[in-house]
C-alpha cells in the first residue's frame, strides 16, 4: 500500500513536470477521486424551485393572464391600469361601481356610461396589460369577461388589441347580446400575419349610448400543456430545464402577508376565478389569485415536481402573530389544506378538489410550517409550531414537517435555512454544512442566492452559487432539498421588488442569467452518491463536487474556478474503468460583471465539448469558469 502511494506520488511529480500549464504562476492542484468508494447519499430531491408573488412572478409573469387588474381592484388612484377610451366624437365615463358585481367575491365592477357613440366613434375602457399585450402572428388568444347592460341597446361589445403606435386594431372581435343580468361571455382573438409586438393595449368598446358593467376581463395566449388558466410556455420551458424535483409554494413572505388578514388564504384561491376575491401581497402589488392552490399543484404535475406545501402558521411579516390560545382555526385550516391536496373524494376537501376538476389526489411528502419564523421577535414560534406539528402528525404521520426556525419544544423533521449573500461569503462558506450534526433534523435550504447583479445575477454571482452548490452536494445526505430564490423577475421598469433573480422576462421574451445556467448544470448532472476524494494544492477559489450514479455508470465532476487566472488540475481517478472520452460542459466569462440580459440573452451559456480522459489526466480550468465533466464507466 505504502509502496503504491510512493509510486503514485512519483508518477504525479513526473506528470506535473511535463504537464502543460496555462499559467506558470498557478501550480497544478491535485484532485484524487476513488470512484469505488462511495461516501454518502445525494438526495434525489436536492434541486427544486421556490417561488412567490414577487417581481411579477405570477401576475405579469408565469401565470399567462394578459389583462392587468382584470377584477378592477381599486386604490386611492382609482382603478389602476384601466383608462377611459373615447374615439372620435364619442363621450363616456368610467368609474368603479361598488353596488354590483358578478359574484360575492367580486362584488364591484367597472361601470361604463356612454353618452354618445356610434359604430365609427366607439367609447369604452382601455387596459394597458402587463407592459403591453404580447401579440404574435397566427396565434389564438382566448378571452372572456363578465358583463351586464342597462336596458338600452348597447349593441355588441368590440374587443380589440390596438397598436400603441398606429392606434389601429391589430386584432378584433365582437360580443353581442349583453344581457341585463351578470353573465360570462367568451371570445377569441386570432392574429394573422402580423409583426410580433407588445406595444399594444386592449380596448373594450361599444357603439351606442347606454350603460355597461364589466368585471373579470381576461385574455390568455396559448399556455404550457394547453392548460386553461395556465402558464407561459417560455418560462415553463426554462423551469423544466432546471430539472426541478419539487416546488415550494406559495411563498415566502407571500404566505404570511404583511398582516394576518393579508395572509395567503388558500380557500379563497380555489374554484372558479369569479369566486376568488384577490388579495394584497406584501410585495407592493395586488394579487389576482389566478395562481391559486390548485394551479400550484397542476404546475407541479406539469413539471413532475413534488409539492412542498407551506401552511400559514400564525405570523405575518409586519410582526403580528396569533396567540397560542387562538391558533386552533389556523391549525384546522392547514389540515383542510392538506386534505384538499391529498384527500380522496370521500373527504370534504378532497371532494372540493374533485369539484374543481382534479379527481386524483396529489402525492405530498413535505409540509412547511410558516416562513422565516426567526423574524418573529416575540419568540412565539416555540408556542405556534407544536400545535401544527402535533395535529398534522396525528392525521398524517407519514408527512415530513419542516420548521422555519429552530425550536426546542417539539421535534423538527426538517429545518429550513435561508442564505442571501455575496459571492465572497459563499466562497468562504462552501464548507458550511461539512460539520453539521447528522443526528439532528434534515436541512432544507429553502431560499438561497448569491445577490450580485440586477435584475438578474452576473457571472460573479454564478461563481458564488456554484461554489455553494458544491458544498450542498457534498452534504446532501443531510440537505434533502434546496431552492434558489427569487426565481423570476419582470425586467420592465417597476417590475422588480427584489434584486438578483434567476430568470428575467418581459412580455415577449425571457432569458436565463449565468446563475440560471449554473443551476441547470448542477441539477442536470447529479449523481446519487458522493465519492471519496481529496483536493491538494488548490487555492481558496477552487471548488469541486464529485458524485456518481452506479446504475447509469456515470461520474459527474463539477469544478468551479472563481479566480481570474486559469487553474491547472491533475485528476487521478481510480476504482473505475473509464471510457477514454468524457463530456465537458463549460460555463465561463472573462469578468465577474459579465452577464446576460433581455436583449443579449446568450452571452454566457454552457458550451459542450469532449475531453480525453484517463485514470490520470491533466485539465486546465479557464479563469472564471464552472465546468462539469461527465465520465462514462465502461
Ligand atoms: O425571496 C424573497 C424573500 O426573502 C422571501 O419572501 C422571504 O422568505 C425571504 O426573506
Amino acid at each position: 500500500m505504502l509502496r503504491k502511494t510512493f509510486a503514485s506520488l512519483a508518477a504525479t511529480a513526473l506528470f506535473i513536470l511535463v504537464a502543460p500549464s496555462a499559467n506558470p504562476q498557478t501550480p497544478a492542484a491535485i484532485l484524487t477521486i476513488q470512484a469505488d468508494q462511495p461516501v454518502s447519499a445525494v438526495s434525489p430531491t436536492l434541486y427544486g424551485l421556490m417561488t412567490e408573488e414577487i417581481n411579477y412572478s405570477y401576475d405579469g409573469g408565469l401565470y399567462a393572464e394578459m389583462v392587468r387588474n382584470r377584477a378592477f381592484h381599486s386604490d386611492w388612484s382609482g382603478v389602476p391600469y384601466w383608462y377611459l377610451f373615447e374615439n372620435g366624437n364619442s363621450a363616456a365615463r368610467i368609474e368603479l361601481d361598488k353596488t354590483t358585481g358578478p359574484s360575492e367575491a367580486l362584488s364591484s365592477s367597472l361601470r361604463l356610461d356612454v353618452q354618445q357613440a356610434d359604430a365609427k366613434n366607439q367609447a369604452g375602457a382601455l387596459n394597458v396589460g402587463y407592459w403591453g399585450f404580447a401579440l404574435r402572428p397566427d396565434t389564438t388568444y382566448n378571452g372572456s369577461f363578465y358583463a351586464k347592460a342597462a336596458a338600452s341597446d348597447l349593441g355588441p361589445v368590440t374587443v380589440s388589441i390596438v397598436s400603441d403606435d398606429s392606434g389601429k386594431a391589430v386584432v378584433s372581435t365582437s360580443v353581442s347580446n349583453i344581457a341585463a343580468e351578470w353573465k360570462q361571455y367568451a371570445f377569441t382573438l386570432k392574429t394573422g400575419a402580423i409583426q410580433p409586438s407588445s406595444a399594444t393595449h386592449l380596448v373594450l368598446s361599444v357603439g351606442h349610448p347606454g350603460t355597461l358593467w364589466l368585471n373579470l376581463v381576461s385574455l390568455f395566449p396559448p399556455t404550457y400543456h394547453n392548460r386553461i388558466n395556465g402558464n407561459r410556455i417560455d418560462l415553463m420551458e426554462k423551469l423544466a430545464a432546471m430539472h426541478p424535483t419539487f416546488l415550494r409554494f406559495p411563498g415566502g413572505n407571500y404566505l404570511e402577508g404583511d398582516r394576518i388578514a393579508d395572509r395567503f388564504q388558500w380557500k379563497k384561491t380555489i374554484g372558479p376565478l369569479v369566486d376568488r376575491p384577490t388579495h394584497p401581497s406584501p410585495w407592493m402589488y395586488h394579487s389576482s389569485d389566478g395562481m391559486g392552490l390548485l394551479e400550484f399543484l397542476e404546475w407541479c404535475e406539469d413539471l413532475k415536481m413534488n409539492p412542498v406545501l407551506a401552511v400559514y402558521a400564525g405570523y405575518s411579516l409586519r410582526g403580528e402573530h396569533v396567540p397560542a390560545d387562538q391558533l386552533e382555526p389556523y391549525v384546522q385550516d392547514a389540515l383542510d389544506e392538506i386534505e384538499y391536496v391529498t384527500g380522496g373524494p370521500d373527504t370534504k376537501w378532497g371532494a372540493e378538489r374533485v369539484k374543481d376538476g382534479h379527481p386524483a389526489p396529489f402525492k405530498l411528502t413535505y409540509v412547511e410550517i410558516g416562513n422565516e419564523d426567526w423574524l418573529d421577535k416575540s419568540g412565539s414560534y416555540e408556542e405556534r409550531y407544536p400545535p401544527f406539528y402535533k395535529a398534522i402528525k396525528v392525521k398524517y404521520p407519514d408527512l415530513q414537517l419542516i420548521a422555519t426556525a429552530p425550536v426546542k419544544n417539539e421535534k423538527m423533521d426538517v429545518l429550513d435555512e435561508h442564505f442571501y449573500v455575496h459571492a465572497t461569503q459563499n466562497f468562504h462558506d462552501a464548507t458550511h454544512y461539512d460539520k453539521t450534526d447528522r443526528n439532528g433534523p434534515k436541512i432544507f435550504v429553502g431560499e438561497w442566492a448569491t445577490r450580485e447583479g440586477f435584475p438578474t445575477p452576473d457571472f460573479g454571482a454564478a461563481l458564488g452559487d456554484a461554489a455553494w452548490m458544491t458544498g450542498m452536494e457534498r452534504n446532501s445526505d443531510v440537505i434533502v432539498m434546496a431552492a434558489y430564490a427569487p426565481l423570476l423577475v419582470r425586467v420592465d421598469p417597476g417590475g422588480m421588488q427584489w434584486e438578483t433573480d434567476l430568470i428575467g422576462y418581459n412580455a415577449m421574451k425571457s432569458y436565463g442569467s449565468p446563475a440560471y445556467y449554473a443551476q441547470v448544470l448542477f441539477a442536470q448532472y447529479l449523481g446519487d452518491h458522493t465519492l471519496k476524494s481529496t483536493l491538494e494544492g488548490a487555492g481558496p477559489k477552487l471548488f469541486y463536487s464529485i458524485t456518481g450514479n452506479a446504475e447509469k455508470k456515470r461520474l459527474f465532476l463539477k469544478l468551479v474556478n472563481a479566480s481570474s487566472t486559469p487553474q491547472p488540475v491533475e485528476i487521478n481517478l481510480s476504482g473505475a474503468k473509464l471510457a477514454g472520452t468524457a463530456k465537458l460542459v463549460n460555463l465561463a466569462a472573462q469578468d465577474t460583471q459579465a452577464t446576460n440580459t433581455i436583449d443579449d440573452p446568450d452571452r454566457i451559456v454552457p458550451v459542450e465539448s469532449t475531453l480525453s480522459v484517463s485514470s490520470r489526466f491533466h485539465h486546465t480550468l479557464p479563469g472564471y469558469s464552472i465546468q462539469v465533466i461527465e465520465f462514462s464507466e465502461q
